[in-house]
């Protein structure tokens, strides 16, 4: 297998094993706790650490007035000990002393109100003035360390656009009408674009449209698209500044922290990812959701969509308790272990975490870290040290790639479109959608590959495509071409609504795949929070009816009850040798799986032993392939594998038990 150059640069950040890394704050510390943090790294064997993400104060404490003693002294320490640099530019969160002099800098939510520094990112993405100072910043932090033998890795600003993503000041306002010029050259096509004949809402000049701030009523949802991508191009274009002059500084790969998770939609990372030396990623485990664990697994699976298949790097995560949910859960003992496998099983190729040590002040003082309030004479620390020890095991799976013969389609484009105001119904959420999906197929034993619309699907043999709203007619060939080349398709509801004007695909639903499909909805029958429907076969379904009918399509079920008692519900169009499904509903776990189940022994994708409770993933290298299995149940199981287990050692032949709540980690030779 042909080493790709990100596989290459994740290698140059351990010496053996997967890179076990954290965030360190020494800026929180005084001097002499920077010599014990160094032994305990070591004794860990953390051996990545990012510094001065939020270092601009220090180093530059007044404006003019520049003080890189401290670093330099950390470096040199970090240095010593053989530990590797991610090194922060230092832009994430810029001084009191710069929004003193600047207020104009403040970002401006949608309502109009500043939101003042006191937190952090409190700047515009478009402002000049800050765009400015950054510059400066960034410039001193490269010509001081661009070349130090240390630095492996550049970590750009930090989250970029995590709450500061959308701005809607003048300032932003200025730039978004000069994006809008880029984009459509001429006010006639915007108008045209937007639909602007609708309300009296017509354009005569690009000086008369502002952000899309809050209104009396619903807002233009074109326009409020655009500033989405407006927003997220922003957010690049700030990566990209940094980049230039570190580039002409620094041999050293660079990369940015995405927040690829369910909390954070505004940057569609799609468009990121080719500026990326190695897809770096950053997951919190949010139990505010239903199923935690799943959307870890489906965002990891996202994260390798971005890196292309090629292994990444969990720039964050915690070993315990975020500080940001409003019940900060501890994790339970091996929960930690599990969660790194999962990340590690969907390609990561190395593990770090926010912190080092938990801080005593400020507003993560009750969030984790690797060294935590109690000390190390605690069960975390030992954790700590056993997951260093873990990892170094891990040393053969560096560059191994997962393999998937299913895809699934997803796209924060529609995610905007589909929420936006106005809409059907407030029931249908997107991830909801998406993560559902995805858990079918996990549940029937599929590893799915997550891609954009448009990807190349050649690799595939079934392509699975959730409330996918927006789809550009190029993106919507590109299906039907795989259907027609003897690929299978599931579409799910709300699918292939609008083009990517945010136009309605007139002549009936869903419009971009009404011919791939043979069906033709005429109208959506949503359903009320609490309502379910029953289909034919007995299965249960909520959120969402439709009212279609088939035109080319074998009706493979239908409602018996609600809106649309008496109508098809889910439907197959042979297509060549593949197969074009149709669900118009959101089915209950157990019935979407056996679908999914089902379509994918039609379509003939490889299907594990992974199911509800066991994850079960296959990472191939050259010569040997890795089963890593996460039993996330109480109750002791087994799976089909043939070798040596990374972890104890052990031959394992035929099949290794997986007792309640272990990883195991099995190397087969293919
Ligand atoms: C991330 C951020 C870190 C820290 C962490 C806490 O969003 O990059 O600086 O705040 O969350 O979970």
């Amino acid at each position: 297998m042909a080493e790709s150059r990100t596989t290459h640069l994740l290698t140059t950040l351990s010496d053996d094993g997967l890179a076990f890394g954290c965030d360190y704050n020494p800026e929180q510390w005084d001097r002499d706790v920077w010599r014990e943090d160094v032994r305990l790294m070591r004794e860990a064997g953390v051996g990545l650490v990012a510094i001065n993400i939020f270092g601009w104060s220090s180093i530059n404490p007044a404006s003019g007035v520049w003080d890189f003693s401290a670093l330099d002294e950390v470096i040199e320490l970090l240095h010593g000990a053989g530990i590797r640099l991610n090194l922060g530019t230092g832009t994430a969160s810029p001084p009191p002393w710069l929004s003193t002099a600047h207020p104009e800098i403040l970002p401006v939510a949608e309502d109009g109100t500043t939101r003042y520094p006191g937190g952090r990112q409190a700047f515009c993405p478009s402002s000049p003035v800050f765009r400015d100072y950054a510059r400066e910043l960034v410039t001193r932090v490269a010509d001081r360390y661009g070349d130090h033998p240390a630095v492996a890795l550049w970590h750009v600003s930090n989250e970029l656009g995590c709450h500061n993503a959308l701005c809607y000041c003048d300032e932003s306002g200025r730039a978004f009408r000069t994006w809008l010029q880029d984009r459509y050259e001429t006010i006639d096509a915007l108008n045209a674009a937007w639909g602007t004949t609708f309300w009296s809402q017509r354009y005569g000049a690009w000086a008369e449209i502002l952000p899309p701030r809050q209104t009396l009523s619903l807002r233009n949802p074109s326009h409020v698209l655009d500033f989405h991508r407006f927003s997220s191009d922003e957010q690049l274009g700030l990566y990209r500044a940094e980049a230039r002059i570190i580039r002409e500084r620094s041999a050293a790969p660079l990369t940015t922290n995405f927040m690829v998770t369910a909390h954070i939609r505004n940057l569609d990372y799609w468009s990121w990812a080719g500026d990326m030396d190695l897809i770096a990623n950053d997951h919190y485990l949010d139990n505010r959701l239903d199923e935690p664990r799943r959307e870890l697994s489906f965002a990891a699976d996202l994260t390798r969509g971005l890196a292309q298949g090629d292994p990444w790097l969990l720039m964050e995560t915690s070993t315990g308790a975020v500080n940001w949910q409003p019940y900060n859960l501890a994790k339970q003992p091996g929960q930690l272990l599990r969660n790194v496998a999962s990340h590690i099983a969907r390609g990561a190729d190395g593990i770090c975490f926010f912190q080092w040590r938990a801080s005593a002040q400020g507003s993560e003082k009750f969030h984790s870290a690797l060294v935590p309030h109690a000390g190390t004479d605690s069960a975390a620390w030992r954790e700590v040290v056993e997951l260093g020890e873990f990892l170094r095991l891990l040393d053969p799976l560096r560059g191994t790639r997962v393999r998937a013969d299913t895809a699934l389609l997803f796209s924060w484009e529609s995610w905007w479109a589909i929420e936006g105001e106005g809409r059907p119904s407030e029931g249908l959420g997107y991830l909801d959608e998406v993560h559902s999906a995805h858990r079918a197929a996990s549940d029937a034993g599929l590893t799915c590959d997550i891609v954009a619309p448009g990807a190349d699907l050649s690799a595939y043999r079934f392509v699975i495509v959730p409330a996918l709203h927006l789809i550009d007619d190029r993106a919507a060939s590109v299906l039907s071409d795989f259907a027609a080349a003897g690929g299978t398709v599931l579409v799910t509801f709300s699918s292939g609504i609008v083009d990517a004007d945010d136009r309605v695909r007139l002549g009936g639903y869903p419009g971009a795949f009404r011919d791939l499909l043979g069906v033709r909805v005429e109208e959506f029958a949503p359903l009320l929070p609490a309502q379910q429907v029953t289909l034919g076969s007995g299965a249960q379904a909520r959120t969402w009816s439709e009212r279609m009918t088939v035109a080319d399509a074998e009706i493979i079920d239908h409602y018996v009850d609600g809106p649309a008692a008496g109508m098809p519900a889910l439907t197959r169009r042979a297509s060549g040798d593949g197969a074009a499904w149709y669900v118009s509903t959101h089915l209950d776990p157990e019935p979407y799986r056996d679908l999914v189940a089902r379509i994918a022994a039609e379509a003939g994708a490889v299907r594990g032993p992974g199911h509800e409770g066991l994850e079960v993933v296959r990472r191939d290298g050259e010569t040997h392939s890795y089963v890593i299995a996460i039993n996330h149940t109480s109750i002791d199981a087994a799976v089909p594998a043939n070798g040596r287990d990374l972890i104890t050692g052990q031959t394992v032949s035929g099949s290794a038990s997986l007792p309640a709540g272990a990883v195991r980690i099995i190397e087969e030779i293919r």
